[in-house]
């Protein structure tokens, strides 16, 4: 599986303090300078303390390429379906922030998208077990690794953590995405897809470069 690159807007979010035109622009020169999916970063202030934006951003978004919306937000079964009908194409969330895990993934296979779960540093893989048996039957078609905690951007990279991604890919087998967020670099790149990454998420590391197209070129050079 080739190496997909996911720029995390929300380096373009911060920088500018919530201009949602340019973070449309950086998107669009993102996928142009050669990445593969834009990576959405919801936070309500419930689930994790800070607050970013909501649906609006995912409509704003639409058309653009594909959408990768990354839901740190209490309940998601309350609000999956309005990310869905904005135009999500793939979403996470975090298990232990639902109490309808198996609703919220049919929700997303429902609508044709892909759907999956996000661990924070301090999720167990153990919330994987009731769906890595007959994994190719069951509606988890991704799966995201934090390395770092889940909140913010620009955190450093904890490579303490390579080993739950080693341990989600081979739990999860070959045919499901694995994602590493957080902190990801041009000079951890290569230890996230040695651990059995297909996908790397980065917002400082693209956004915050000189040159995006470089930035990305730079990921992809594992
Ligand atoms: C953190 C987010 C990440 C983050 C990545 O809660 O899930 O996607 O924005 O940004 P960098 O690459 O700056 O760590
Ligand atoms: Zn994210």
């Amino acid at each position: 599986m080739t190496l997909k690159i996911a720029p995390s807007i929300l380096a373009v979010w911060d920088k500018t303090r919530g201009d949602t035109g340019e973070v449309v622009l950086a998107a669009r020169n993102a996928l142009r300078a050669g990445a593969d999916w834009v990576h959405v970063d919801v936070m309500d202030g419930h689930y994790v303390p800070a607050v970013t934006f909501g649906t609006e951003m995912v409509n704003a978004l639409q058309g653009v390429g594909v959408l990768d919306v990354h839901l740190m937000v209490e309940s998601p079964e309350n609000v999956v379906k309005s990310y869905l009908q904005a135009g999500a194409d793939r979403i996470v969330f975090h298990p232990s922030a639902s109490d309808d895990i198996g609703g919220v993934l049919q929700t997303i296979a429902d609508f044709g998208a892909v759907g999956g779960l996000a661990l924070d540093v301090d999720e167990d893989v153990r919330w994987l077990e009731p769906w890595v048996e007959n994994i190719d039957q069951t509606l988890i078609k991704q799966v995201l690794v934090m390395t770092v905690k889940a909140g913010a951007g620009g955190q450093t990279f904890r490579g303490d953590l390579l080993e739950k991604v080693n341990i989600v890919r081979r739990l999860v087998g070959p045919n499901v995405t694995v994602v590493v967020d957080g902190g990801v670099n041009a000079q951890n790149a290569r230890q996230c897809a040695a651990a059995g990454a297909d996908c790397l998420v980065a917002g400082s590391a693209v956004f915050n470069a000189p040159d995006v197209a470089e930035a990305i070129a730079g990921l992809r050079a594992i």
